[in-house]
């Protein structure tokens, strides 16, 4: 895992666009794996900044998003759909978007249906991960069984106060969501985790300990062999 440190959040937003600017330069056709809550949403906005100065152009890739609540409507204010639109899809002109369906009747055939679209896309080139405080990528929580593929999967108590924060109505929750599993993450040819905040700086200290923790799911990304992680000073502190 390469790590690369920053002062502070701004300048964590400004590295990893420009991991996304290179990537896009070597190849515009890429695939984006995308991710959602409060971290990646400076970035978002750079990245819609350097494609509204004509810096970058995203109109020959795809992006993947790796998870969405579920049972929810798209319309709904807390979707990830929902917060992908208003953060970069209205700004950034990509080629298809894609997000795990909320809605569907079926969710073990809209996952399967997602694997088998990434697949056909040609892969994940880059794939973007925030962290969970509990240690869950996308919303693989920690348990003692992972899944290899998108699934359907029980949000934990944990995730459930972290997240309440977003919904004015505890009603309103959802309790589960669709997620990539670690097998559609791990065949990402590169991994970009995006650590931010004092928060996540006892999570963090576990990833540096180099060693699987299975309740620390993130920890799985020590075994990846092209993992970048951008991390600001205040995760970063022992
Ligand atoms: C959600 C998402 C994760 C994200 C996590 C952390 O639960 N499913 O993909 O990494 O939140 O969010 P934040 O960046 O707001 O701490």
């Amino acid at each position: 895992m390469k790590k690369i440190v920053c002062e502070n959040y701004s300048e964590l937003c400004i590295a990893a666009a420009d991991l996304f600017e290179a990537q896009l330069a070597k190849k515009p056709t890429s695939v984006f794996g995308l991710a959602t809550g409060s971290t990646p949403i400076g970035l978002y906005e750079e990245l819609s900044k350097r494609v509204n100065d004509g810096k970058m152009d995203f109109s020959n890739a795809k992006a993947f998003n790796l998870d969405e609540y579920y049972p929810i409507n798209p319309t709904h204010p807390q979707s990830y759909k929902y917060f992908m639109d208003e953060n970069l899809f209205n700004k950034v002109n990509f080629a298809s978007t894609n997000i795990p369906n909320g809605e569907t009747t079926n969710p073990s055939a809209e996952c399967a249906e997602y694997d088998s679209a990434i697949k056909t896309a040609g892969g994940i080139d880059l794939q973007l991960l925030g962290i969970g405080v509990n240690g869950h990528i996308g919303f693989n929580e920690p348990d003692t069984t992972y899944s290899i593929n998108t699934n359907l999967t029980k949000l934990t108590e944990s995730t459930l106060e972290a997240n309440s924060r977003f919904f004015d109505d505890p009603n309103e929750q959802p309790r589960t969501a669709l997620t990539m599993g670690f097998g559609s993450i791990f065949a990402a040819k590169h991994i970009l985790l995006l650590i931010s905040g004092g928060n996540k700086a006892e999570v963090a200290r576990k990833l540096f300990e180099g060693k699987i923790h299975t309740d620390v799911p993130a920890s799985f990304l020590l075994l990846h062999p092209n993992v970048t992680l951008i991390i600001d000073k205040d995760a970063n502190e022992n």
